[in-house]
């Protein structure tokens, strides 16, 4: 199994929760983890940058010769009004959420062909069925990431490979930490069921996308909370 973003927030959740299954977990994000498990290990790299991402999937085929699961959480957002969005912000968030998920596909389905079995999981946000102002980019991005999702379940469904996304409510991650309370309040209550998500919901639609017995299921977005 491959995660990328493991540095910290969800990402670092579910490399414990899916090493402590028994998988063989590659992690990845530009900086280095704070935890040490057995059955993981790191890479320090940008998902963005190809010659990284083409380095550590080298480095994968040659120690394992598969990959079953891709789970593509690394992400980042920016909270802002457009005319107060630089265009770095916005360049960075399309290089990160856009580029970083496209490449991880494109050479995790390589892989997977391989045994005519993969499971991808993309990381969609609420943020964008719910057309959050201030988001706008990142809402943006996410909606291509829902795209991509189910153009490359098409794409992919005759290699045996599934690909879906899982959308999270907001979850006490740096990620939202930025995000004044009442702004954050006003958005919970838009969910049929308002309160802050958690890991665990997380990892359960992911525990659903990835079990054999999911075959079936591709091109899917699962929104937590009601939205
Ligand atoms: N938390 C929420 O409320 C929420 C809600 C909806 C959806 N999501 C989605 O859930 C996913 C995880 O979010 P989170 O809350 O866990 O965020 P987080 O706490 O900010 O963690 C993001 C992770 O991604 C890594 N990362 C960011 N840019 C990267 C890059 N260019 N290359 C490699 N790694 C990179 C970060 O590590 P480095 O900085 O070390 O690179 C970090 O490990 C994201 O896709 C996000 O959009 C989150």
């Amino acid at each position: 199994m491959l995660i990328t973003g493991t540095s910290r927030g969800i990402g670092a959740f579910l490399s414990g929760y899916y090493a402590e299954k028994g998988y063989q977990v590659f992690g990845c994000s530009r900086g280095p983890v704070d935890f040490e498990l057995e059955n993981y290990r790191h890479f320090c790299l940008d998902i963005s940058d190809e010659k990284q991402v083409l380095a550590m999937f080298t480095d994968i085929r040659k120690a394992c010769g598969r990959l079953d699961v891709l789970i593509n959480n690394a992400g980042i957002a920016s909270m802002n009004h457009v005319l107060l969005t630089p265009y770095a912000t916005a360049r960075g968030i399309v290089d990160t959420n856009i580029i970083g998920t496209f490449l991880f596909c494109r050479e995790a389905a390589k892989l997977m062909q391989r045994h005519n079995f993969g499971r991808i999981v993309n990381f969609a946000t609420v943020a964008t069925p719910l057309k959050l102002e201030g988001e706008a980019m990142y809402a943006a991005s996410k909606a291509a990431v829902v795209s991509l999702t189910q153009v490359l379940a098409r794409e992919l469904a005759p290699l045996g490979i599934t690909v879906n996304a899982v959308g999270p409510t907001p979850v006490k991650t740096d990620l939202i930490r930025s995000v004044p309370r009442e702004k954050m309040e006003a958005l919970i209550s838009r969910q049929a069921i308002p309160r802050f998500g958690n890991m665990e919901d997380i990892a359960n639609v992911i525990d659903f996308f990835i079990s054999p017995e999911s075959d079936f299921i591709t091109g899917q977005v699962l929104y937590l909370g009601g939205v």
